[in-house]
C-alpha cells in the first residue's frame, strides 16, 4: 500500500507527462507553421513518449491496487520565436521533469517504498536521454544557425524518428 503523500505524487506526474506531451504538440505546432516538417515530427514523436511514460505511472498505480486519478492540464506556451527558444525551454523542461522524478525518488527513498524505488529507476535513466537528446539538437541549432543548408539537413534528419515504445 503506497502512502497518501506518495500516491498522490506519483497521480501528480501523471499530470506533467501529459502536460509534456502538450507543450510538445505545441513546439510542433510552431514548427510546422515555419515549414520546419522534421522538427514538427520530432515533438510530435516526443509527445507519444510523454503519453507512454504518462502511462506507465497509470498502470503502475493501477498494479499496486490504488486509484489514479486524472487532473485537468494548464495551457502551455504556444507562441516562439525560433527553434532555439524552443528546444532551450524544451531543455529546460525536461530539467524540471528530472528533478521532479528526483524527488520522488527521494520520498519512495524516505518510505521504503522499494517496489516504487525499483520502478522510478527507469525514469532516472530514461530522463538521463531525454535531456541529452533536446541538448544535442539545441547544439547544433545554435552552430548551424536558422537560414542556411545546414538547418534544413537537421530537419530531414528529424523527420526520420518513430516512436518505438522505449524498452521496459
Ligand atoms: Fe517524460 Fe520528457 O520526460
Amino acid at each position: 500500500m503506497l502512502s497518501e503523500k506518495l500516491l498522490r505524487e506519483l497521480n501528480e506526474q501523471i499530470k506533467y507527462e501529459f502536460f509534456s506531451a502538450n507543450y510538445y504538440l505545441a513546439m510542433a505546432a510552431f514548427c510546422a507553421s515555419r515549414d520546419f516538417n522534421g522538427f514538427a515530427n520530432f515533438f510530435i514523436v516526443q509527445a507519444e513518449e510523454e503519453r507512454f511514460h504518462a502511462m506507465k505511472f497509470f498502470n503502475f498505480i493501477n498494479e499496486r491496487g490504488e486509484r489514479v486519478f486524472i487532473s485537468a492540464l494548464d495551457e502551455p506556451k504556444n507562441d516562439f520565436q525560433s527553434l532555439e527558444e524552443v528546444f532551450t525551454l524544451a531543455l529546460h523542461h525536461e530539467k524540471f521533469v528530472t528533478a521532479r522524478i528526483y524527488s520522488l525518488m527521494d520520498l519512495a527513498g524516505e518510505e521504503r517504498e522499494h517496489a516504487t524505488i525499483s520502478f522510478l529507476k527507469w525514469f532516472i535513466d530514461e530522463q538521463v536521454e531525454e535531456e541529452a537528446g533536446m541538448s544535442d539538437i539545441l547544439s547544433k541549432i545554435q552552430r548551424i544557425g536558422e537560414n542556411g543548408e545546414g538547418i534544413y539537413h537537421l530537419d530531414k534528419e528529424l523527420s526520420l524518428r518513430t516512436f518505438t515504445p522505449p524498452a521496459e
